[in-house]
């Protein structure tokens, strides 16, 4: 079975999952972060081996965030939002590639995959602002359900101490950005002004 990926190659093989690399910086990236993150107790995927250009780690059952966009809970959204808070507690940085089939909920936790990014530091509102943006925007966007999903993430998000104008900033800057990188599907910066300001 092979997972949606766009840079690399992910398969589930024999009950572990493989990630094979184009880039070897990532792969040792990421390695090394995994290792670090599962030492200082967050939930990561356990790594099994490393091999020259893939690496092997524990498979979670369950589902991607972007999968439950539609039907997000009080109890997903505080896994999402303890996961991020801690992670940016405990590295001091920011979470960054935070598009959310990087996420996996399986049923009682959030577990975060693919570290193989360089790291940023910055406001943990950034990585906020960007899962919102993310969540609201995947097809179709802005639905009732969307506004539901939004409203847990961001008293979520609050309660873990992020000022709800800071990630309101990064979220239209995101906005902005997708707007760029997904040529011909843009979204509107008022609109998704709007929604966010209709916002709990
Ligand atoms: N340990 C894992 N357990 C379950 N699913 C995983 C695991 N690692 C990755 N996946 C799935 O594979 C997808 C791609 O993996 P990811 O590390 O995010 O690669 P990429 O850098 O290509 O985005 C994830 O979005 C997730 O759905
Ligand atoms: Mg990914």
């Amino acid at each position: 079975m092979r997972f949606i990926s766009k840079r690399n190659q992910v398969t589930l093989e024999a009950g572990e999952v493989v990630k094979r690399y184009k880039d070897l910086e990532g792969l040792r990236r990421e390695a090394w972060a995994l290792e670090y993150l599962s030492n200082l107790g967050l939930a990561v995927p356990p790594l099994l081996a490393v091999n020259e250009d893939s690496l092997r780690m524990e498979y979670i059952p369950g589902e991607t965030y972007e999968a439950l966009t539609e039907t997000m809970t009080v109890e997903m959204a505080i896994a999402l939002a303890q996961w991020l808070a801690d992670y940016q507690r405990m590295t001091g940085l920011l979470r960054g590639d935070v598009n959310l089939r990087n996420f996996l909920w399986t049923g009682q936790a959030c577990v975060g995959v693919d570290f193989e990014d360089p790291t940023i530091a910055g406001q943990g509102e950034t990585d906020m602002g960007k899962i919102l943006a993310y969540a609201v925007t995947y097809g179709p966007a802005f639905t009732v359900e969307k506004e539901q999903c939004a409203n847990l993430l961001l008293a979520a998000f609050s309660k873990t101490g992020g000022e709800r104008e800071k990630i309101r900033e990064a979220y239209l800057k995101e906005i902005g950005e997708m707007n760029h990188r997904r040529s011909g599907q843009s979204v509107e910066v008022a609109v998704a002004a709007l929604f966010f300001d209709g916002l709990k």
